[in-house]
């Protein structure tokens, strides 16, 4: 992740900018870079590499100026050089930012057919260039700012900085968090509440959609529609827990929004998103001679690997065995010494799915560890690492860990179709647009956090749940149960909706909340069927699906969550949302502890 920083003050400002960009070291990154006005003009300084080169080039050549931007850059777009590096610049300007431009290529187009040339290949320049757009037809800085951002689409946060305006700031968020804080006659601006400590304790956060203009006497939000809007300010304790869960109740509500951010940084490492190609993967054995891939997981990374199941069967025409770790390694199953096994697991310690990397590892299988740290124990011990980019993972119930799993494997599901030749260019390109569209739309789907807290009144009071899914849904209907079992202790089921008729069609009553998954693919109506079969049975249905899906249910619906039109193919990453949301609040309404429920441990590295 990039690391984002704004600051105005009294007095001079490029030390205090490189102190606040240390504090967003542990983001990672590989350049970083500080604008500031000298005289109302524009100067930048940037390097490659660590703070410290950027550090020794600002003591080569001084920056003045009492009012700046600075950036960790962690490279998306274009290697890590100092042309790429951050803040980038176009006429009479300077932005930094952190995320994904979903459709920068486009909007390159139309500015490249306006006469405007490129200095770089990243998407950030792009913004820059679409503010210099709007400036040139006469729009103030803070109209201009509030134009582009309806011209831009994808997960980010920007921090812009104008030549001759010695005393303003325009910050945007869209799907990556951006905090402001409040000082003596100073303003800052950053990525969360740690980049601020320097300065200050006083902090507020701008909501998905805000855009806030920043002077030396204060901050004024505006929402995604314009409208002037308050938000809180409050004391955030440098460096105690409490800054780091920012505006946040609980670490795993803080960690479900940063899911925009995390997936597209995840994306990211595979998918070179200017050519919109997979990057080369170093596949420990020649995908053209698998018959089969065997993946291993608990818990929820296992439900990540089942989706993965129907990904690989889809894109690379490739059979899965999947298993849970415990049952897996004392099934003394047959392994393909010529084969390939995935393990997925956040914390790379589970003992479990260790063991079951040992195992096959003994009997000749070739490995990929799909992990979070990776300094783990499975990381170290795995040939290849497909790594999600999802940072510490608090919450003991696995949420952004979980959607970085998912991204991991439709890149990995997509790397083993193209080197099998399942998958052609062009799809590979289609796939990919839809793929990396999944961090706004999971910004989106953020959005019914109010409507699925309502829905979460009802929930509570059950005694049991049922979740039902089709296709890559059936997963998600498991990931549900789990969810609210973890979090709320309340029993419930995931169900492929399929099964229905099978038994547990028999539990249907009024008293048992039916959770049901059906983002429109090709098995929508057949969902829409076990719907009407519960609902003939007095059933309560919950529904989360796209807006039409109501109507076309034609049935009794008690809840229903409107989600933003997804594609077929990636579902699962942004239906994941509503999921995580509904079990944590019906856990924070039943007075559980969401970030340590009772009897679990975040990682279990024991039998
Ligand atoms: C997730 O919400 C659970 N806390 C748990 O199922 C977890 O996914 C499982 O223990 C596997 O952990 P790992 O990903 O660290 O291997």
């Amino acid at each position: 992740m990039c690391g984002i920083v704004g600051v105005l003050a009294q007095g001079p400002v490029a030390g205090s900018i490189v102190a606040a960009l240390k504090r967003l070291e542990y983001r990672g990154y590989d350049s970083a870079g500080i604008a500031t006005l000298e005289d109302g003009r524009l100067q930048r300084r940037r390097a490659e590499g660590k703070l410290k080169n950027l550090e020794a080039k600002l003591v080569a050549e001084p920056l003045g100026g009492t009012i700046g931007i600075g950036h960790t850059r962690w490279a998306t777009h274009g290697k890590p050089t100092e042309t790429n590096a951050h803040p980038h610049a176009a006429r009479g300007l300077a932005v930094v930012h952190n995320g994904i431009i979903e459709n920068f290529k486009a909007l390159r187009e139309e500015l490249a057919a306006k006469g405007f040339g490129f200095a770089t290949e990243t998407d950030t320049e792009v913004a820059a260039l679409v503010v210099e757009d709007e400036m040139a037809s006469g729009k103030t800085p803070v109209e201009a700012v509030s134009a582009a951002l309806k011209r831009l689409r994808g997960a980010f946060a920007l921090v812009y900085l104008f030549e001759g305006e010695e005393d303003l700031l325009i910050g945007a968020r869209q799907g990556a968090p951006l905090a402001v804080g409040y000082g003596d006659g100073e303003m800052y601006l950053g990525s969360d509440a740690l980049a601020l400590a320097p300065f200050t304790d006083r902090v507020a956060y701008l909501d998905e959609g805000d855009w806030v203009v920043v002077t030396r006497k204060g901050a004024e939000f505006h929402d995604a529609a314009g409208k002037v809007v308050q938000r809180r300010v409050q004391v955030s304790p440098a460096g105690s827990l409490l800054a780091e869960k920012g505006n946040y109740r609980h670490f795993m509500a803080k960690e479900i929004h940063e899911q925009p951010e995390v997936v597209g940084h995840t994306l990211a490492h595979y998918i070179d998103m200017s050519a919109m190609r997979l990057k080369p993967f170093d596949w420990p054995v020649d995908p053209k001679t698998l018959s089969k891939v065997t993946i291993i997981a608990c818990g929820t990374a296992h439900v990540a690997g089942l989706v993965g199941k129907y990904w690989i069967e889809r894109f690379a025409r490739l059979a899965v065995e999947i298993d849970v770790a415990s049952e897996f390694r004392y099934r003394e199953a047959p392994v393909d010494p010529n084969g390939l096994t995935i393990v997925v697991s956040q914390s790379g310690e589970t003992a479990d799915t260790l063991a079951s990397l040992k195992y096959v590892k003994e009997h000749g299988s070739k490995t990929i560890g799909v992990v979070n740290v990776p300094t783990s124990s499975i990381a170290r011990l795995t040939d290849v690492a497909a790594p999600t980019l999802a940072g510490p993972e608090i919450g003991v119930a696995s949420t952004k860990a979980f959607t970085c799993q998912l991204a991991a494997m439709a890149a990995l599901a997509l790397g083993l179709g193209k080197a099998r030749g399942t998958l052609s260019d062009a799809e590979e390109a289609t796939l990919l647009a839809e793929l990396v569209s999944t961090p706004a739309l999971i910004a989106e789907a953020l959005k019914l956090e109010r409507a699925t807290e309502k829905i979460a009144q009802a929930v509570a009071r059950a005694r049991d749940v049922l979740y039902l899914g089709r296709g890559t849904s059936y997963p998600l209907a498991l990931e549900g149960a789990l969810k609210l079992k973890e979090l709320t202790y309340i029993h419930a089921e995931g169900y492929a909706a399929g099964e229905l008729k099978h038994g547990p069609i028999a539990l249907i009553d009024q008293a048992m909340p039916v959770v049901v998954i059906a983002p429109h693919d090709p098995v929508f109506e057949k969902t829409v069927s076990n719907m009407q079969e519960v609902a003939a049975r007095g059933g309560w249905l919950i529904l989360i699906g796209e807006t039409h899906a109501k109507a076309e249910a034609a049935v009794e619906i008690e809840h229903f969550l409107p989600m933003p039109e997804v594609g077929a193919n990636f579902a699962p990453i942004v239906y994941a949302v509503p999921v995580q949301m509904l079990a944590y609040y019906t856990a924070v309404i039943m007075g559980k502890d969401a970030d340590q429920p009772r009897n679990l441990a975040k990682s279990v590295t024991v039998e």
